[in-house]
């Protein structure tokens, strides 16, 4: 297993929430306090039986969720002292778990970088979101982070909530923008299956699906004309010249896109490394019993063939602004005449005769995954 180039991602995922949210389909567990030392055990456990697949000195790690913030404070440091050290470090946050205690723990633990989940600033949607924060512990979470050091602070926003005006949108993005954060993630907001909000507000969700394009384009003219580079479908950060000459880009997000390997730990989390995919089980009791017993947990294993591996490799490459480098092998997994009619609409730039690269143009990054579906061979 430890053939190959070394992995230089690791995804680590914390189920643990104070309450699950109606719109989520995470692998979450609810409370449980009295499991999350056994579950940084068996997350230790995990990583050095797969430790050989690993770089000595990583790129990045994320602590998914989940609440990472969540987990016992002392199970927090314990796991972020034993994680290999990497460039980057993020951690997901829930802004009412980020307490000035907290943000030294995550800054002494090592952590660079916090993405904190606000969604929304406006108190009825985030109620109907059933979210545990209010708009002033986003932005206290945000200033209590600031205190203790933190530079890149990354705000997660969803739109496409039920009854969210544009001028609700308007609001939320100069409240998020007000924060100064580094970096900001936009999602329209999915009725995932089988959740309660689904169930609630699905119709309404599929109803309003053609109006999302406008609050799409929206999002993406007032960050971008807030000095954001507007890099991934969904993400910005600021551009250099206003952040002292740093990438904010997450590198750890980077890295999926551009179809690099990674090694994630934990129930539900996935691993891609070297062909081969799985996705761990995501029952906890399952897991802790495998990894107390000194074996790996029960896994879903895929084998990626080398033509699924090349369309993986379009669709998340062309979700970036920059071109994508057409490798060896990459060109077979284009339709070239799909290209030459959608170069013709104005939707993607093909520079396969000059520098050999393909590249979505804005409009078609507007349009982002039909475009890309119509593209595959
Ligand atoms: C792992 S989740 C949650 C992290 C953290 N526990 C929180 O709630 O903020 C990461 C992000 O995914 C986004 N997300 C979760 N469910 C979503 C949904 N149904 N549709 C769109 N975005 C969603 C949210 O913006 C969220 O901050
Ligand atoms: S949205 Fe975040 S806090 Fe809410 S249940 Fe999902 S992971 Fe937990």
């Amino acid at each position: 297993m430890s053939a190959g180039a070394p992995v230089r991602h690791l995804y680590v995922h914390l189920p643990f929430c104070a309450s699950r949210c109606g719109y989520c389909d995470f692998v979450t567990v609810v409370g449980r306090g009295g499991q999350h030392r056994a579950y940084v055990d068996a997350l230790l456990a995990e990583l050095s039986l797969e430790r050989g697949v690993l770089a000595p000195r990583l790129e990045s790690v994320f602590l998914g969720g989940g609440t990472p913030t969540f987990t016992t404070p002392a199970e927090l440091r314990r796991l972020l002292g034993a994680l290999p050290p990497a460039e980057e470090v993020t951690v997901e946050a829930n802004p009412e778990t980020v307490t000035p205690g907290v943000g030294a723990l995550l800054r002494d633990g090592g952590v660079t970088r916090v993405s904190l989940g606000a969604q929304s600033f406006q108190p009825r949607l985030l109620s109907m979101l059933e979210r545990g924060a209010g708009p002033d512990d986003v932005r206290r979470a945000v200033y209590a982070l600031r205190d203790v050091g933190f530079d890149n602070i990354s705000l997660d926003l969803v739109y496409g909530i039920p009854s969210q005006s544009a001028a609700d949108l308007d609001a939320d993005l100069s409240e998020a923008l007000a924060l100064e954060p580094e970096h900001l993630s936009c999602y329209e907001l999915e009725a995932k299956r089988g959740t309660r909000f689904t169930h609630a507000h699905g119709a309404e969700l599929a109803r309003q699906a053609e109006a999302m394009e406008s609050y799409f384009e929206r999002v993406v003219a007032r960050v971008t004309g807030a000095g954001f580079r507007w890099y991934e479908t969904a993400n910005f950060c600021r551009l250099p010249q206003l952040a002292d000459g740093r990438d904010l880009r997450s590198r750890h997000n980077l890295a999926y896109w551009r179809s690099r390997d990674y090694l994630g730990l934990g129930i539900g989390a996935v691993s891609t490394i070297h062909g081969r995919r799985w996705r761990t089980t995501p029952r906890l009791g399952a897991y802790l019993a495998a990894l107390a017993a000194g074996e790996r947990p029960p896994r879903e294993v895929e084998e990626l063939s080398a033509p699924v591996r090349r369309s993986e490799r379009v669709l998340l490459g062309l979700r970036l602004d920059e071109p994508l480098a057409l490798e060896p092998g990459l060109e077979r997994a284009v339709d070239w005449s799909a290209v030459e009619r959608l170069e013709r609409l104005g939707l993607v730039e093909s520079g396969r005769s000059t520098d050999g690269t393909l590249a979505l143009t804005t409009h078609g990054r507007f349009l982002g995954g039909g475009v890309t579906a119509e593209l595959l061979a």
